[in-house]
């Protein structure tokens, strides 16, 4: 199904039956993944879920223990192998898990060494520079010691010098990690901005938001295998299920909590297309936001929307955010990483899930 010609002409990475083991214990599980030329797969998964050691395979800086690792060099996607690594791993800019920098060298020195390193033409090497840190909102920085730099200033840096020498293709493990919001804003603007360049990006993120906004594809990654791997809005649609944030003026007290969302239940349950099981409505106490779980019809929405109107209920926000199904859909996922279930439990509950959702086996 993968291996047509008219796939292969848009692939530009093919992770193929890769598993990694570690003594007996296997970090990675026969995956499969394919990334089309120019979009933005975001690798999702709970610490320990495999992402760093799927990534590092990708970048030959571990070997897998079984499968095949494919890359589009100048034209032809080809096998990656000793022979080939180097002219092949040229095409990929890849930025480890918190890269570690020297303090007392500059953001000139280091993407000097990482242009050199990996054969950009010397001539254009400065201009090249020059151009990435402006890109990267540096520039009054660059010949300062890394010393001095903030944590998303250095992060930048690391970006910087993964892209340095112009890949095709760029692979970044845990961009936005401990980052603040403004600095990850940043680096989600920076991401896209390399989208809108042509690049081809590999993204992997603990944080469901960010991941959301910025990929055209999401891959979730739990004990080592590919547990779902495809758009959001297919995995919504899957999961025929979304969340509605409501806030309305006058957030309900503690004392009448209760009476309220015992009467959104009543009135706004029958419209939600969800089966009666499933339903919930619930306050969240720190964002001041209820939300509903409805089955992601837009009609059902406005519905919803007119009840509440109906019974002057003073709604100042209505929205289904992106990242709040994803955000279910991975808790879902995972869950049993955090349970501790035997194999057998797992086959099961992913069998129950192969229902709703696109799943690799
Ligand atoms: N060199 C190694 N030797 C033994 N086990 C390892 C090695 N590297 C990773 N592992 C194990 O493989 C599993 C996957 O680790 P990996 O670093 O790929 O996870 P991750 O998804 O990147 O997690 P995180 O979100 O915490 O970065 C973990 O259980 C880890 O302990
Ligand atoms: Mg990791």
């Amino acid at each position: 199904m993968i291996n047509t010609k008219e796939t292969d002409d848009n692939v530009i990475i093919r992770l193929k039956n890769i598993t990694k083991k570690f003594g007996d214990f296997y970090a990675v599980s026969n995956v499969n993944i394919e990334i089309k030329k120019g979009e933005i797969v975001g690798f999702l998964g709970p610490n320990g879920a495999g992402k760093s050691t799927a990534m590092k395979m990708m970048a030959y800086l571990l070997k897998p223990t079984e499968g095949e690792i494919w890359i589009r060099g100048n034209g032809e996607l080809e096998k990656l192998a000793n022979h080939n690594k180097d002219y092949l791993l040229d095409n990929i800019g890849f930025l480890i898990e918190n890269p570690f920098f020297y303090g007392n060298v500059t953001p000139r020195v280091i993407l000097k060494y990482f242009a050199e390193l990996k054969g950009y033409p010397y001539k254009k090497v400065n201009q090249r520079i020059e151009e990435v840190v402006e890109m990267f909102g540096l520039t009054n920085w660059i010949d300062m010691k890394l010393r001095t730099f903030s944590k998303g200033m250095k992060q930048k840096i690391g970006i910087a010098s993964a892209i340095i020498h112009n890949p095709d293709i760029i692979i970044l493990d845990e961009p936005q990690t401990g980052l603040d919001p403004q600095a990850r804003r940043d680096v989600r603007d920076l991401i896209l901005k390399l989208k809108k360049s042509g690049k081809t990006i590999f993204l992997s993120s603990h944080l469901l938001y960010e991941i959301s906004e910025v990929a055209d594809r999401i891959a979730i990654i739990n004990q080592g295998k590919i547990v779902a791997f495809d758009t959001l809005d297919n995995l919504e649609s899957k999961a025929k299920k979304s969340i509605i944030h409501i806030e309305l003026l006058n957030h309900p007290e503690e004392h009448n909590l209760e009476s309220v969302l015992n009467h959104l239940k009543e009135e706004i349950t029958p419209l939600t297309g969800v089966s009666e099981e499933l339903n919930w409505i619930k306050y969240n106490k720190d964002t001041k936001t209820f939300q509903i779980l409805f089955n992601g019809d837009p009609k059902n929405q406005l519905s919803i929307l007119k009840r509440l109107l109906a019974h002057d209920y003073e709604v100042i926000e209505f929205s289904v955010p992106k990242a709040g199904l994803l955000e279910n859909l991975f808790i879902d996922l995972v869950k049993p990483n955090t349970d501790q279930l035997s194999n057998d439990t797992i086959n099961k509950k992913k069998k129950k899930h192969k229902k709703k959702l696109l799943i690799e086996e």
